[in-house]
């Protein structure tokens, strides 16, 4: 039998055998390398009578094209089965139901929000000042002058002698008033920092200051405020009640009441018989903090408060301890948001 047909035929039936592409390179090297089947035949041509020689090169010849176009073939088919067996094994498993949880606003962040919803519905900008703070902007603009026994209310965690952890967002006042000219109209919310730690007092906690500033302005005006932010975050029921106090930066300067959410001013636990809650600090201004600023107190006033937004959040959803706050443990948070 012709050389080339028995050659063929083995080659076919290996081919047959073949289950990967590198089986199939194995193949390829066996029979069209260069010391392989196909390149010993054209080798022996040399021995051959010088008639048959074309004949016989003819044959080897379309034997190799013939070979190429088989082992393509089969390398094709056999890629396409190595991808499919990878697509199988790769395959992602998305039928499992998915470990992670829903979470919730937390309680701080309801507040702050419903906060600023209010006060931008009045007109007010909301803006963020800088945590670490320097003593001027906490301390001196506000007029709180070194070694002023009023910078013993606040235990302040210092950086350096003139850097800070701010003690109050009070610090942003004087920073916006540099920068801006009344009328004046804005809140800053944020997280300020005292050495403080007990059931009602954390190191860490947030106020939200406010700040008007323009021609005309007075102690109505800040009730007003106060009133109508109170009656949208608790109830069109709550009171309003301002007894003296001292603040360096305000003057004169208020300590703020509200009546009592749980008992609508009758006098309960919350507020010890009372049916007052103390909720935050404020007042007119200090004439000398404007004129600091570069805003002329004989032209303009204004007022001032800061609240304290753990304080609000444990009056309106009855929390008892403020490190609650910072524990995050999901079965206290989830129990207000939405
Ligand atoms: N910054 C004061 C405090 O933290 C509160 C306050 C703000 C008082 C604005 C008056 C005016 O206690």
């Amino acid at each position: 039998m012709d050389q080339t047909v028995e050659l063929l035929m083995v080659f076919k039936q290996e081919l047959e055998q073949c289950g990967s592409l590198q089986q199939l390179q194995d193949l390829r090297v066996k029979y069209l390398g260069k010391v392989g089947e196909v390149t010993n035949l054209l080798k022996g041509i040399k021995d051959l009578p010088a008639d048959v020689r074309p004949v016989f090169g003819a044959k080897i010849n379309s034997l190799r094209s013939e070979l190429e176009t088989l082992l393509a073939d089969k390398s094709s088919t056999l890629k396409a089965k190595e991808m499919q067996l990878r697509l199988q094994n790769e395959q992602t498993d998305i039928s499992l139901n998915s470990v992670a949880d829903w979470g919730a606003l937390h309680p701080i962040t309801l507040i702050e929000n419903k906060i600023c919803e209010i006060m931008v519905s009045m007109g007010f900008e909301v803006l963020s000042g800088p945590e670490i703070e320097t003593d001027y902007y906490n301390f001196k603009a506000l007029n709180i002058p070194e070694d002023h026994p009023a910078r013993d209310m606040q235990d302040t965690f210092y950086i350096t002698d003139n850097i800070l952890l701010r003690t109050q967002t009070s610090a942003m006042q004087a920073r916006l008033m540099e920068k801006k000219k009344p009328p004046i109209k804005m809140i800053c919310p944020g997280k300020v920092f005292r050495s403080d730690n007990d059931a009602s007092h954390s190191p860490v906690f947030h106020q939200i200051e406010g700040l008007v500033v323009d021609k005309h302005i007075t102690l109505c005006d800040l009730k007003g405020t106060l009133e109508y932010i109170a009656s949208q975050l608790f109830d069109s029921k709550t009171k309003v009640r301002f007894r003296p106090s001292f603040f360096p930066f305000t003057e004169p300067s208020v300590e703020v009441d509200l009546t009592c959410s749980n008992c609508g001013g009758k006098g309960c636990s919350l507020c010890k018989g009372t049916g007052w809650i103390e909720v935050l600090g404020a007042g007119m201004v200090n004439p000398f903090v404007l004129d600091n600023c570069g805003i002329d107190s004989a032209k303009y006033n204004g007022f001032a408060f800061g609240m304290g937004v753990e304080r609000l959040a444990m009056i309106k959803y009855g929390i008892p301890d403020i490190r609650l706050f910072y524990e995050n443990d999901q079965r206290f948070i989830k129990q207000f948001g939405k």
